[in-house]
């Protein structure tokens, strides 16, 4: 009787540690991403899922091509889908002396540095900013860039 009860009492207790023990890893490794632009206009990455136990995400542009900023810029700006459209449209007038960024425009949720060939910008999302359910694309609003830079991002469920 007293064996019997002990061995319950130990099964109880693993049962309810290990699935707290097994969503650490992802939680604490995937927070970040690093995505290369080249001199064809071309993102590397094409879709991105940010787990939900983010704070912030961390996302690195590099500029492997050799071209210049005003000839081949690039960069990484993030709207939900359905704003992508009117968003590089407004950036384009925003025009070259201001990076192709209007900033008094709310609807983009982050966006890194315009860079050229060699170049490397960094910007972090704030996670709280995203919702499940809702498609994200970012784009590079560098003219006519965004047709074909672009991908699309979710918040992992
Ligand atoms: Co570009």
């Amino acid at each position: 009787m007293r064996l019997s009860h002990h061995v319950c009492v130990l099964v109880f207790a693993t049962g309810s540690l290990l699935p707290a023990m097994a969503q650490q890893p992802p939680a604490a490794s995937d927070c970040s991403m690093s995505i290369q632009a080249n001199d064809a206009m071309q993102f590397d990455v094409k879709t991105v899922s940010v787990p939900a136990t983010c704070e912030r995400f961390a996302v690195t542009l590099r500029h492997i091509g050799r071209l210049p900023k005003n000839v081949m810029g690039h960069n990484w700006v993030l709207t939900t889908t359905a704003d992508y459209k009117e968003v590089a449209s407004q950036s384009t007038k925003a025009g070259p002396a201001k990076d192709y960024i209007d900033a008094s425009d709310a609807r983009i949720i982050a966006h890194t540095s315009m860079i050229g060939g060699g170049e490397t910008s960094a910007v972090e999302v704030d996670v709280a900013k995203l919702r499940q359910g809702v498609e994200y694309t970012y784009f590079c609003t560098y003219p006519a860039h965004s047709a074909i830079m672009r991908g699309t991002l979710v918040l992992q469920k």
